[in-house]
């Protein structure tokens, strides 16, 4: 696909706001990226706006059947001023997986990057420097056509919005509390779980606000038949380090391929670190704990990068790791993936555009 990019630039740039209290999603730079849809034409229009409103029809297919696809990645600065993105190529990738599965039709990946690369030049000044903080980018795609029926839209938008960010959950990189979740599940084989989709995290929320009351911060997720196998933990992939060897569930067809996630694996593999994709259990854990086995485990995300697990609660059974103190594995990936993406440390895997 080659079309031609039009630029309007803002005639007012905001005030950038304080490093120490970006938080996470709630400001975003002065320009966004756009592209329609229609049937029969294809994708068109791709275009660089002031970040505004958008205006949309009532009747329009996202609000009422939640055809809708999203992404997330990050942007760096690095000390000698040039930016860095960390595999974008993969979200873009599962972009499309998305897209297929939500019945939205694919998107040219390399010319969303290339918009995308625009977009940031444009608003370079917005990428955080402090410790800690990035440029978050948002990709997502929604249905726009004005119609009630149950049936593919046949008009969506394509659309990145970035936002400088700093820490995911307040923890930061300090272990978090997780309640493993018996009652609600998040997706099945054959659901929409590998897809990115805002259907998976509305369905997510009723038990995030259970385990919130109860002073947990996330729920672990256990598959959607037996309620026995490890799925995610929040809104994160998850691994265990047990005896010495990583294992994080194997992707199922209800897991999201998350881009950390392979990350990590291909960072263990290179440290020869033994690591395993494979179906866990909460019993095969618990038991590991109570045998003195479960060394550490860890949430892996865009967002957070690395979220080290101090406790889990599995039905009356309080499981705390390391103390509930960062584990050294976690520490070691998760300084080892920020100074990459940062430019403190040489990329030997091909990870920075
Ligand atoms: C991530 O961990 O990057 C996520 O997908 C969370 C996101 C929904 C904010």
């Amino acid at each position: 696909m080659t079309q031609e990019l039009t630029v309007q630039l803002a005639g007012t740039k905001r005030e950038k706001p304080d490093q120490a209290n970006l938080g996470f999603g709630r400001i975003f730079t002065d320009h966004m990226f756009m592209m329609d849809y229609t049937e029969g034409q294809g994708w068109h229009d791709a275009r660089i706006v002031p970040y505004q409103p958008i205006a949309l029809d009532p009747s329009a297919m996202v609000f009422h059947y939640g055809q809708t696809v999203f992404e997330g990645m990050k942007a760096y600065l690095t000390k000698e001023g040039r930016v860095f993105l960390f595999r974008p190529e993969k979200n873009m990738e599962r972009l499309n997986r998305s897209n297929e599965r939500l019945c939205i039709p694919q998107i040219d990946g390399d010319y969303a990057i290339e918009g995308l690369k625009k977009l940031i030049d444009i608003d370079r000044e917005w990428i955080p420097t402090a410790e800690g903080t990035s440029l978050y980018v948002r990709p997502f795609i929604i249905a726009t056509e004005p119609f009630l029926g149950v049936a593919p839209a046949k008009n969506y938008t394509f659309m990145i919005i970035m936002s400088p960010v700093g820490l995911y959950y307040k923890e930061g990189i300090a272990p978090v509390k997780i309640l493993v979740e018996n009652d609600f599940v998040r997706a099945v084989k054959g659901g929409t779980g590998e897809a990115k989709t805002g259907g998976n995290y509305a369905a997510s929320l009723k038990g995030q606000e259970i385990a919130s009351e109860k002073n947990y911060s996330q729920v672990l997720w256990l598959d959607g038949v037996e309620r026995k196998y490890i799925e995610e933990v929040g809104s994160m992939n998850v691994f265990f380090k047990i005896d010495g060897e990583v294992i994080t569930p194997e992707l199922n067809g209800s897991i999201l391929h998350g881009v950390t996630r392979d990350s990590v694996i291909q960072l263990l593999k290179h440290w020869n670190i033994p690591v395993a994709e494979r179906r866990i259990s909460m019993d095969e854990v618990a038991e590991a704990y109570r045998n003195g086995k479960l060394e550490e485990a860890f949430g892996t995300g865009t967002a957070a990068i690395i979220s080290p697990i101090g406790e889990f609660l599995w039905n009356d059974e309080k499981m705390v790791l390391n103390g509930g103190k960062t584990g050294e594995l976690s520490k070691r990936i998760y300084d080892t993936i920020t100074s990459i993406q940062k430019g403190a440390q040489k990329d030997e895997f091909g990870w920075i555009t």
